[in-house]
């Protein structure tokens, strides 16, 4: 693994945390109950800070962060919705936790040192999505 290569992970990262930040925003606008509602556009926040704080790692390892997200699914119900999201933090939670390792074989802590970071977020993310995915079962 090359530096190089450390820089399009990265960008993959980014180009996934674009996605959820628009995906949970939209969310957010269609959710009908507040408290939830209001805590889906927390996280799209914490996304895009993500995005941000990743973006300015990849112009210190001298790459060009990526603009573009991965294609961005909205659910058309509240169930849906959330099952996407559960499947998105649960892929972000896998890959983020093959960045640190990568990082680390490649001696850059402060890279691994960021994911870990993020990681525990995107933790607290797929805690939240199962807690709001057994809300809407127990009704
Ligand atoms: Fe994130
Ligand atoms: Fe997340």
């Amino acid at each position: 693994m090359t530096n190089k290569e450390l820089i399009e992970l990265l960008n993959k990262a980014i180009k996934m945390e674009l996605r959820v930040c628009i995906q949970y925003m939209w969310q957010h606008i269609l959710w009908e109950e507040k408290e939830t509602r209001k805590a889906l556009e927390k996280t799209a926040i914490t996304e895009m800070k993500h995005a941000e704080k990743i973006a300015k790692r990849v112009v210190a390892l001298g790459g060009t962060p990526a603009t573009e997200p991965t294609p961005v699914e909205v659910g058309e119900t509240p169930d849906k919705m959330i099952a996407i999201d559960i499947e998105n933090e649960k892929g972000a939670i896998v890959f983020y936790k093959k960045i640190i390792e990568t990082a680390e074989k490649l001696g850059d802590r402060e890279t691994a040192n960021l994911f870990k970071e993020i990681l525990s977020d995107e933790k607290k993310h797929l805690k939240f999505f199962q807690e709001t995915l057994e809300k809407l079962h127990s009704k």
